[in-house]
């Protein structure tokens, strides 16, 4: 959104995206000391997800760690196993909002410390990419330094995921920040609020939806047979309103057996969208940085 949409609220919009901005840089840093090789991924997303809410805000979307050839949308299932492996690439992506304004960071853990081309990559994609930023600056050229940037490095940018505005109860909107070469354009802003989030890769550049689905968001309101389908709805749209969870969240809640059936019409009918984990083919390993910044008249101030 731009901070300047409504005029009468901008001091407010602007004070809030800073608080989550911090709280979001804050939990990445203590976020990244969860990753260890063998510690529990699921431990991990809890204990940075509490740490958002302790911080005064409320996570934004469910905590994202996604491993290897994962990119993004994974998050542990309810009771997930899984332990960090002494080789694995981690992408840890967090967002936190205050009063619904959103803000949005991710790092890469490298824990075998043999990938730090991969991960020096994303990161100076990104850092490039902020120092060209400034009212009038083109989302064209901001994907061709993000693409110059990893292709320096000899990995490919992923072409399919890109950067996004972000804004009151809203986790991706327009205008999309391409991480490549694009004819298409849009002209920033000043009080534009963006995510950058350049993805280097070891193959091809492409993304794809894997079958497992850990995250969603309501969509809208609509008839349902199932009991449990028709509370969750009550519950995630007043809690949620369109900010997306995880399924294992709704465990507090309601037995296993009952959420899965409830999910299942939830989808069908529409009311419920879904992120499927996507990822890259097995193998290949990716890596990703972002930050969250408002657009200034001649650069941009990052607040994550
Ligand atoms: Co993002």
């Amino acid at each position: 959104m731009n901070v300047f949409d409504d005029t009468e609220d901008t001091d407010l919009a602007v004070k809030s995206f800073m608080r989550s901005g911090e709280i979001c840089r804050r939990v990445r840093e203590e976020g990244a000391k969860l990753v260890m090789i063998d510690a529990s991924l699921l431990e991990a997303a809890e204990e940075i997800e509490e740490l958002i809410r302790k911080a005064g805000g409320e996570p934004a979307f469910p905590c994202n760690i996604s491993v290897n050839e994962q990119a993004a949308h994974s998050t542990p299932s309810f009771g997930d196993k899984q332990v960090f492996g002494e080789k694995d690439v981690v992408k840890l992506d967090l967002g936190a909002h205050v009063d619904g304004f959103v803000a949005d960071t991710a790092i890469t853990i490298d824990l075998s410390g043999e990938n730090g081309k991969l991960v020096e990559a994303s990161k100076t994609a990104l850092d490039n990419a902020i120092s060209i930023i400034h009212a009038g600056a083109q989302t064209r050229d901001i994907g061709s330094e993000i693409a110059s940037a990893i292709e320096s490095y000899k990995f490919k940018p992923i072409r399919n995921l890109s950067g996004h505005g972000v804004g009151e109860y809203v986790v991706h909107m327009e205008p999309s920040i391409p991480n490549y070469r694009t004819p298409h354009t849009v002209e920033l802003k000043e009080g534009d609020v963006i995510a950058l989030e350049p993805f280097a890769s070891t193959g091809a550049g492409m993304i794809r939806e894997d079958r497992r689905t850990e995250i969603f968001s309501f969509e809208r309101p609509s008839p349902v047979r199932n009991q449990t389908a028709r509370q969750i709805i009550e519950h995630v749209a007043s809690d949620r309103q369109n900010l997306p969870f995880a399924e294992r969240w709704l465990y507090k809640r309601w037995p296993e057996f009952s959420i899965k059936l409830a999910l299942r019409e939830l989808l069908t009918s529409n009311a419920f969208r879904g992120y499927p984990i996507l990822k890259e083919d097995r193998g290949t390993l990716v890596s990703q940085h972002e930050h969250t910044l408002i657009v200034e008249k001649d650069s941009c101030k990052v607040i994550t």
